[in-house]
């Protein structure tokens, strides 16, 4: 009941029920994460489960070897014992006599998850990473500020959380509802916080790619501080709405530095080689009329909408003076075609511009609202939340993120990088709601990321009536049905 299925596996007679952990040279944090999980001690008698480092395997790939008298987990990489833990783990405690040799189809494999629009505690992040870890994701990609909130704290910039933080109250329902909760919201985290869930992320082979949203979805940086937008002398506060906002940042010296000391500083608490700059639902129409923004356009020649994939190459060009690779959301593959080649898009729209973006030279990560927007409501079922279309786990099951035959990425040339789920939480506003969104259709995609195709839905949905019972007992699952405040009923809605 493997999920992600492995690229190869052969099932003997038999089975393996260890007594502890070896671990061989170099494999000492896999060893001990492999202990807490399956409670086993590191020792070096009985039946064991050891863990070696032989050089010959790709950077994520891995072999397990169960015999009746021990397991024998081998890989070249850290990176490929932590994914061999796993499968270890999915199969405990009574460990099934089996050949598999595994690797990814994909090298990212990712989640988003939106802290702006809902603040989540620090221990459900920890948790949720575990669970990524679970299905062989490898890329948690939080998305930390948005118009409703800044998440992150930046030394010199203290109104971004003193202000930036908090809302006075939500929207409830769609955008444009116009129907508020009264309620406050906020919350973030301190730099040590994030670093300490970067560690604990990275012994679990995950990385975070930390995303801050420029140029559009500012409100709450400009809430903060007015005078990076275009228009100072309107003090607007952090965001309660949903939706797209039209107050962006403004494109004066003081927003370069301000985005330069905010990548910085992100950069040093992130040490993944990809920082995300946004880039995405950014209307240029308050560029149209600011002086500021009109006198830049002029001077480079161009339309003040123009400005938007510069101000992006301004971006990319910052955070590759970090020594890190930008990435940004891309709506209709055309500012592909004016941005530079080295940044990588995630490709949201349709899966038809992530082809674009392929063929304009870029890396992609595939992430079609339609199959990844776990946001949208799963089922017609009343409670869901008021997202459409419908996105049911048989819909993402079906995704393929290289159909048409796109190539996959080698890392640098242009290619498709892998796929992500996207779990905005504007509806979101619990732990609880998230796990609902969530399970069990990122068991759908972490298949679709980490094994090769071919391996029906039915196949999947047995394997899943077990693993359910695994997530259930992690505590992955609501422990009750969730509702989602607004959500419009299904007989209100077909309604003349
Ligand atoms: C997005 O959904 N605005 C990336």
């Amino acid at each position: 009941m493997l999920i992600p299925f492995p690229a190869r596996l052969t099932r003997r007679a038999g089975s393996c029920v260890p007594t502890g952990i070896l671990a061989g040279p170099g494999t000492r944090g896999p060893a001990r994460l492999l202990a807490a999980y399956t409670g086993l001690p590191l020792v070096h008698n009985g039946p064991s489960i050891r863990l070696a480092l032989r050089p010959g395997f790709g950077p994520e790939e891995y072999t397990l070897e169960v015999t009746p008298g021990h397991a024998l987990l081998t890989a070249s990489t850290e990176a490929g014992l932590l994914a061999g833990v796993q499968t270890v783990r999915q199969l405990s405690p009574r460990l099934p006599c089996l050949t598999i040799r595994d690797a990814p189809r994909l090298p990212w494999r990712g989640v988003l998850l939106d802290v702006a629009r809902h603040f989540m505690p620090l221990e459900f992040l920890r948790e949720f990473v575990d669970l990524l870890a679970l299905h062989k994701y490898n890329v948690l990609h939080l998305h930390l500020t948005d118009d409703q909130g800044w998440r992150i704290e930046i030394d010199g910039w203290p109104r971004l959380t003193g202000i930036g933080a908090w809302r006075a109250e939500s929207m409830v329902g769609p955008a444009g509802s116009g129907v508020f909760d009264g309620v406050p919201h906020g919350g973030f985290y301190t730099r040590r916080e994030l670093r300490d869930l970067v560690a604990f992320a990275a012994e679990r082979g995950v990385r975070i790619v930390p995303e801050i949203d420029l140029p559009g979805h500012v409100r709450a940086a400009l809430a903060a501080y007015p005078s990076l937008g275009n228009r100072p002398s309107v003090p607007q506060p952090v965001w309660t709405e949903w939706g797209i906002s039209p107050d962006i940042l403004g494109v004066h010296d003081g927003v370069f530095a301000f985005c330069r000391d905010v990548l910085t500083q992100v950069a040093e608490v992130f040490p993944a080689p990809y920082l995300h700059i946004g880039g995405d639902e950014c209307p240029t129409t308050q560029w149209e009329t600011s002086t500021a923004a009109q006198a830049t356009a002029a001077r480079l020649g161009v339309a003040p909408a123009e400005l938007h994939p510069w101000f992006l190459g301004r971006l990319h060009d910052i955070v590759a003076g970090l020594g890190r690779q930008a990435v940004c959301w891309d709506e209709t593959g055309h500012a592909a075609g004016r941005l530079p080649a080295e940044l990588v898009v995630t490709a949201w729209r349709d899966a038809a511009h992530g082809a674009l973006a392929v063929a304009r030279g870029h890396r992609v990560v595939m992430a079609p609202h339609t199959s990844t927007y776990f946001d949208y409501r799963q089922s017609e079922e009343p409670g869901e939340p008021p997202r459409e279309p419908v996105t049911t786990l048989a819909d993402v099951y079906r995704f393929d993120p290289l159909a048409g035959g796109l190539p996959v990425s080698d890392g640098t040339g242009p290619g498709v990088l892998g796929t992500q789920a996207q779990l905005w939480t504007e509806h979101a506003p619990t732990p609880d709601h998230v796990r609902h969104l969530a399970f069990p259709r990122l068991c759908a995609l972490a298949e679709r990321a980490w094994s090769p195709p071919g391996r029906g839905y039915a196949d999947f949905h047995r394997r899943l009536t077990g693993h359910l019972g695994r997530l259930r007992a992690l505590g992955a699952l609501p422990k009750e049905r969730v509702r989602f405040a607004g959500a419009v009923p299904v007989s209100e809605k077909t309604m003349p």
